[in-house]
Parts: C-alpha cells; structure tokens; sequence
C-alpha cells in the first residue's frame, strides 16, 4: 500500500502579514507539527511544499502548490494525503479516520467536515437578505485524502481556482465523502490565532 502525504506551506501569509513558514507554536514550526500529525499516522513518505529544510518550490496558487507536490510523488503512489501546514492543531487519529475511510476504497475523497454552528446569513452590503438554512451545509479542514490518480485527474480537468483539493475533485464528477472534524483543527490565518492555537496545544 503506497500512501504519502503532502504538506503545503508556500503560501504568502496575505491575511496574516507575513509568511507562515516561520511561525513556532511553543517552538515547533507550524509545517513541522502538520507532518506530525501525518507522521502520527503511519504516513512515512511527506513531501513539503514550501521554503523548509528538504522542501520543494510552489506555487502562486494554493492549488498550484499542491500539483507540485503531486509532481514529486512517485508514480505508484495509490493515496495521498493533503494537509495545510496552517493547520498545527490536526491530530494523528484525526488523519487516520480520514485514511482508514480512503482506503474502504469506494470512493475518490475524503474531508474532515463539523456542523455549522453559528446562523447563516445571506447579505449584499449591510443588509441581510436571508437567513440559509444550515442542516445540509458543513465546514471542512484538512487532511483530506484522495486516490492519488483521482487528484491527478481532477488537476487535469481544469485550471480554475480552488478553495481545497476535494473542489477539484467534486467539479471533475469525482465521489467526496466525509468524516467528522476536530473542533480543535483551527487554521492559522490571522496574527490572533496563534495565541488561539497554542492555547489549544494538547
Ligand atoms: N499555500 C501554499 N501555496 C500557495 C498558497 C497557500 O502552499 N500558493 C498553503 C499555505 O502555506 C497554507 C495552506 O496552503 O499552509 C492554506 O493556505 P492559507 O491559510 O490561505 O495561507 P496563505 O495562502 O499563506 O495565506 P493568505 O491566503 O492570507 O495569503
Ligand atoms: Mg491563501
């Protein structure tokens, strides 16, 4: 069983001011303790995407990034496993829930999903419009675990932007499934969350 996982971290850090790269909670790099969560795992082969020790260049999108780290992949890997490295917070079990649904081997991917919890509103300006029923709608994070040829496929098919790897997959007619999220898998964004996140630290 080939399974490898990708960590992307060459993003600019727009929201947050500066690249995240550099960023430690409690001391350990934010991308280091995302390859621990995967490592956690039993996901041996992890190839980082960004200015590390041992990473490889992205790109200007997120996506892009991610093809680059498809690209290094060798060309019997079967699964692969996709994880931000602004997500310090992912836990080992977390990711194996993700793979050990993956590898049930019926469908193309998987997201880590929660529930909606705050009230939905459609608005345009200040005004609000309409309030979205929330039953049928979730917010997903990372990792999310793929059948490596379905995330080739899906990059294939179109050069549109995207949100995460599984809307890639969705819009390429691909089959997404997803299992429950952690609360605690919050993405560093802006410079207030890191104080969040290592509150937060198990
Ligand atoms: N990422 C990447 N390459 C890009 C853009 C994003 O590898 N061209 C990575 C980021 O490093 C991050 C993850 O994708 O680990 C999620 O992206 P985000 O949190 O949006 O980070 P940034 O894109 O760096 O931040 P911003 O959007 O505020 O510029
Ligand atoms: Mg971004």
């Amino acid at each position: 069983m080939s399974i490898h996982g990708i960590v992307v971290a060459a993003g600019r850090g727009e929201r947050f001011g500066a690249p995240k790269v550099e960023v430690l909670l409690r001391g350990v790099a934010l991308w280091q303790r995302a390859v621990g969560a995967l490592r956690g795992a039993g996901v041996e082969h992890v190839v980082v995407v960004g200015p590390v020790p041992g990473g490889i260049p992205g790109g200007d999108r997120r996506r892009d990034s991610v093809a680059a780290g498809l690209a290094a992949l060798p060309g019997d890997a079967e699964w692969v496993l996709v994880h931000d490295a602004a997500r310090p917070l992912a836990s080992p079990a977390l990711t194996r829930a993700v793979l050990d649904r993956l590898l049930r081997g019926d469908i193309d991917g998987v997201v880590p999903a929660l529930a909606v919890r705050d009230p939905l509103k459609r608005v345009a300006g200040e005004r609000v419009l309409a309030t979205v029923p929330r039953a049928e709608l979730v917010t997903v994070q990372t990792p999310q675990g793929f059948r490596v040829e379905a995330l080739r496929q899906a990059h294939l098919g179109d050069d549109d932007d995207a949100t995460d790897d599984a809307a890639l997959v969705e819009r390429n007619g691909g089959s997404v499934v997803f299992v429950p999220g952690e609360p605690i898998n919050l993405k560093i964004t802006f410079p207030e969350d890191v104080a969040v996140a290592e509150a937060l630290l198990p």
